[in-house]
């Protein structure tokens, strides 16, 4: 095999010959796009730290699910920006919320597109965490409840699919459960199983309104540090019933997502996180990077550590690229 009889250019010599060997494709059906939905009407306001995506309104998520369709994305996952915020997170589980009231509309508009609800209750509560506090502590079990809640609802008004994003623990199998016994058992769960304490959900954070008003996630969100414990977090929620196991962040856990693939037989969901779209887009205002072949090159990387389904916010510009 080795030089000269051996010569690794020889595949890459012509261009039609290294589109034939190439081991990884990205196609539109790859991605999930995520969309906040805000209450009121007539609202379309772009994210500052997320060029390209919008703060949009009921009504107007009519018409950007009909051209998230028309590319070829076959999924959009909703998060909301309540009307009012508590400590209990009650908007999130409201039959007039507004993912409720987003699910039924984007079902209409574009009955062909899958809605993914973000189960979690941090848009929703005063103080920003995912769970209910007890003085400064994330109370597990007593979340468990209001997810459950929340799930449902967003069921009832239509979801295709839920993703619990809050990492509590038990509320796969729980959310399970609650939507076994009201008849949904065909509702899969897309669960955020492998979720990180990570700065790279900054520029979120200002797009969902859901910065911790005290204290930081490190109590419920894992250690950017472990990756055993990634799988031990996996495997607990394949156990509960997890019909999609998610990795996220995606461009640091690259190692996760690969020994994630490895380890199970379902599908594999990446979370290609705000911050990582923003770092691509503000390099590339600066001149020092060429953004579209970033972008591309950061989700084939995606891909070929093994993710099977990417949810990204560069899901609608890089489509005409692919
Ligand atoms: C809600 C949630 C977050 C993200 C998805 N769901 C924020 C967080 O955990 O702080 C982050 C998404 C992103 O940064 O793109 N818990």
């Amino acid at each position: 095999m080795r030089f000269p009889i051996y010569r690794a250019r020889r595949l890459r010599e012509h261009d039609v010959l290294r589109q034939m060997v190439q081991e990884t494709r990205l196609a539109p059906q790859d991605f999930i796009y995520p969309l906040f939905v805000t209450p009121g009407r007539g609202v379309r306001e772009e994210i500052s730290s997320m060029p390209g995506n919008y703060h949009l309104s009921v009504d107007l998520v009519e018409e950007e699910v009909r051209e998230v369709a028309d590319l070829g994305i076959p999924a959009v996952l909703l998060f909301g920006l309540p009307e009012g915020k508590d400590a209990v997170g009650s908007e999130a589980y409201s039959p007039s919320g507004v993912i409720q009231q987003a699910s039924q509309v984007i079902k209409k508009a574009a009955p062909s597109l899958m809605v993914v609800t973000d189960v979690c209750l941090c848009e929703y509560t005063d103080h920003g965490h995912c769970g209910v506090i007890e003085g400064d502590r994330i109370v597990n079990d007593l979340t468990l409840d209001l997810l459950c809640r929340t799930a449902l609802s967003h069921v009832e008004a239509g979801a295709d699919m839920v993703a619990p994003s809050d990492m509590m623990d038990g509320r796969v199998g729980a959310i399970r459960e609650t939507l076994d016994a009201k008849g949904h058992v065909n509702v899969p769960i897309m669960a955020y199983a492998a979720k990180y304490a990570s700065s790279f959900y900054g520029p979120f954070r200002e797009a969902a309104d859901s910065t911790p008003q005290f204290g930081d996630r490190r109590s419920y969100q894992m250690n950017p540090a472990n990756a055993r414990e990634a799988l031990r977090e996996v495997r607990l929620d394949i156990e509960e019933g997890a019909d999609i196991v998610m990795v996220k962040p995606a461009l640091a856990y690259l190692d996760v997502i690969c020994q994630v693939r490895q380890m199970t037989d379902l599908p594999v969901a990446a979370y290609n996180v705000s911050g990582e779209f923003a770092m691509i887009k503000a390099a590339a205002r600066m001149g020092w990077l060429d953004e579209m072949p970033a972008m591309l090159e950061a989700l084939i990387g995606i891909k070929r550590a093994g993710a099977d389904i990417i949810l990204t916010y560069s899901a609608k510009e890089v489509i005409p690229h692919l």
